[in-house]
């Protein structure tokens, strides 16, 4: 999940290099590194950490030269350091590398044997030998990387450069993303969009398995066997996210407190406001097509996976077709079967997500036809998928997803509609009444908003717990584990997202004075059953967070405190409840100190398996 850039052109490579790896430090933040020709030789400069210690390190640093690469780096083989760090030098090579090289063992053993000596515990390294030893028989960058590819297996997103092709960069991937920047005076590579979208809009999205060579401002692309191909070059137009925190201490707060606007951005290309109906144009199924769906598959990873536990009960619930909702890592290995007049859904805020690309393709490859629900328009998934929904939520910056896990759950409501509507399982007055409910959440959300200072208040005294056992029913149980796993990368303390009637399978034992018990128990048709689990939690010492709605006396005795959220029905108050355990997170982590945009350990997106 690092973040690569490589770049030629008159500019000064460092602040072209520098702006890219800052638009790609969301992919990771424990090292950072550039390698910057420099009157004949790659002048690099490593450093461990956050990307402004690179910064820092590089105000000292003056370069001449036109040709750089830089890294952003999510450790996977060898523990965040300086040595670790890409860029890495081998001879007259330099490259920066995402992703895994899975049979790293096999060819470092070789390397070692063939008088290699290495530097880094990264599987990166090895790459660089590879193509090092190569160039001694192909003095050329180009038919060397074509020589070394199938050595690699793994995943990878490589920029490579040698010292003696001054002009020149080749890249190749095969699983995470690159693109190619066009320029008009000057080549840029680099893991998105982002990162290059203030020097140029013209873009090549390059495909796995594909090589380009940057010679000057020209460039080739090839097959892996070296074969060219034609590419089109895509005009973007998006402009430069310039990422701010619009006055809020950190973008995750921010982007907690976008999510009223998320949402009414979510469903307003879908509504017919006249009619009060569900539109939905790109699904990639005609409406006879959605009509003889007999099964759906969600696939997705983390927060994201969330949202599809909640599709799965909505979908069920209105459409009354069958849902398998799976965690995308697990999927393709337990040999799923996909019957035909099946709809996978993958759901995915970068789009970019390893194991959600691999199952769409497994789809694919199984002839089911693919809706993505994703955020980032034109990444992998959204590219390979027939049909699209968007979360249209605006660049989530915090590595802890909030406004585009409401963006979704919203889209999953109306999708939930439509599938209904063509399977003839709804009224025209219930559509209505539905449309109505999500209409009216994006208020409903501004409102949650003001116990913003509750959790405040609050966070020093919560974060004294051991731990958090977070409880809902039925759609709540989702939102459990979403707050559960929030709780976790923000605040790095022990929590778990149960269903309420499991407690007593086990969970119960946990339970004593220092164990919080978030219990998600809004009045709907579940209530009286989550007042018993609360019961019966209280009784063993727990201490009680409730999150309802209106007044309850009993559930006010048991609860240690109390917070009520806007009255909704079950079709939309994930909507409402996922927020408090948003802020809970939030503040507990900062009032913690931790650094809750860039959690430890973490990145925003996660192209290794
Ligand atoms: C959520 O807070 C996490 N950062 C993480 O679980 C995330 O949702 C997951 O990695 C999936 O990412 P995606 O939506 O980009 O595929």
């Amino acid at each position: 999940m690092c973040g690569i850039v490589g770049y030629y052109g008159p500019k000064n490579p460092k602040e072209v290099i520098m702006t890219g790896l800052k638009a790609l430090e969301y992919r990771g933040y424990d090292s950072a590194g550039v390698a910057i020709l420099d009157k004949g030789v790659f002048k690099r400069v490593r450093a461990e950490g956050k990307l402004s210690n690179l910064s820092e390190k590089l105000t000292a640093e003056d370069f001449n030269g036109h040709l750089g690469i830089g890294h952003t780096r999510w450790a996977t083989h060898g523990k965040p350091s300086e040595r670790n760090a890409h860029p890495h030098t081998v001879g007259d090579v330099s490259l920066v590398h995402n992703g895994i090289i899975e049979n790293y063992m096999e060819l470092r053993e070789e390397l070692i044997k063939d008088g290699a000596v290495i530097e880094s515990d990264t599987d990166s390294e090895l790459v660089a030998h590879l193509l090092n030893r190569q160039l001694k028989k192909t003095p050329d960058l180009l038919p060397a990387v074509l020589a070394i590819l199938p050595r690699l297996v793994g995943a990878y997103a490589i920029v490579c450069v040698n010292v003696k092709q001054p002009e020149t960069m080749v890249a190749f991937k095969n699983g995470p993303p690159l693109i190619l920047g066009v320029g008009s005076d000057a080549m840029y590579i680099a893991s998105d969009v982002q990162a290059i979208v203030s020097y140029t809009k013209n873009v090549v999205y390059l495909e796995d398995g594909e090589v380009v060579e940057v010679k000057g401002t020209g460039y080739k692309v090839f097959s892996a066997k070296g074969k060219p191909t034609d590419k089109p070059v895509v005009e973007i137009n998006w402009t430069a996210d310039v990422a701010s925190k619009g006055g809020f201490p950190h973008f995750m707060v921010k982007e907690i407190f976008e999510q009223p606007r998320a949402v009414a951005q979510a469903i307003q290309p879908h509504i017919n406001l006249a009619s009060t109906t569900v539109e939905m144009f790109e699904l990639g199924l005609d409406q006879k097509a959605l009509s003889e769906i007999e099964r759906i598959f969600i696939v997705a990873c983390g927060s994201s996976y969330y949202t599809g536990l909640v599709g799965e009960y909505m979908i069920e619930r209105l459409a009354r077709v069958p849902v398998e909702c799976d965690i995308a890592s697990e999927f393709r290995y337990r040999h799923p079967v996909l019957p035909k007049n099946s709809l996978f859904i993958s759901i995915s805020q970068s789009g970019e997500t390893a194991d959600t690309l691999a199952a769409v393709r497994l789809a694919k490859a199984a002839g089911v036809k693919v809706l993505s629900i994703c955020n980032v328009r034109r990444s992998s998934i959204d590219r390979e998928a027939d049909g699209h929904l968007y979360m249209n939520a605006g660049t989530e910056v915090g590595v802890a997803s909030t406004k585009a896990f409401s963006a979704t759950l919203s889209l999953l409501n109306l999708f939930s509609i439509a599938m209904a509507k063509a399977k003839g399982k709804l009224t025209l007055a219930e559509e209505q009444d539905y449309v109505r409910q999500i209409q009216a959440a994006p208020a409903q959300i501004e409102t949650v908003l003001n116990l913003d200072k509750w959790f405040k208040e609050g966070a020093d005294q919560l974060k004294n717990f051991r731990g958090f056992l977070y409880l809902g029913r039925g759609v709540h149980y989702p939102i459990a584990m979403e707050g559960a796993l929030k709780l976790k990368e923000l605040a790095y303390m022990h929590a778990e997202g149960y269903a309420a009637g499991e407690m007593k399978h086990g969970p119960l034992a946990l339970i004593d004075d220092d164990m919080a018990v978030v219990m998600l128990a809004p009045h709907d048709e579940l209530f009286e059953k989550s007042i018993s689990n609360m019961e019966e939690a209280k009784a063993r010492g727990g201490q009680i967070l409730s999150i309802s709605t209106g007044h309850n006396k009993r559930l006010e005795e048991i609860s240690n405190f109390y917070l009520a959220l806007p009255e909704a029905g079950w079709f939309t108050m994930p909507l409402l409840e996922v927020v408090p355990v948003q802020l809970l997170a939030y503040h507990v982590a900062v009032s913690l100190g931790h650094d809750v945009d860039q959690p430890r350990n973490l990145a925003k997106s996660v192209t290794v398996e």
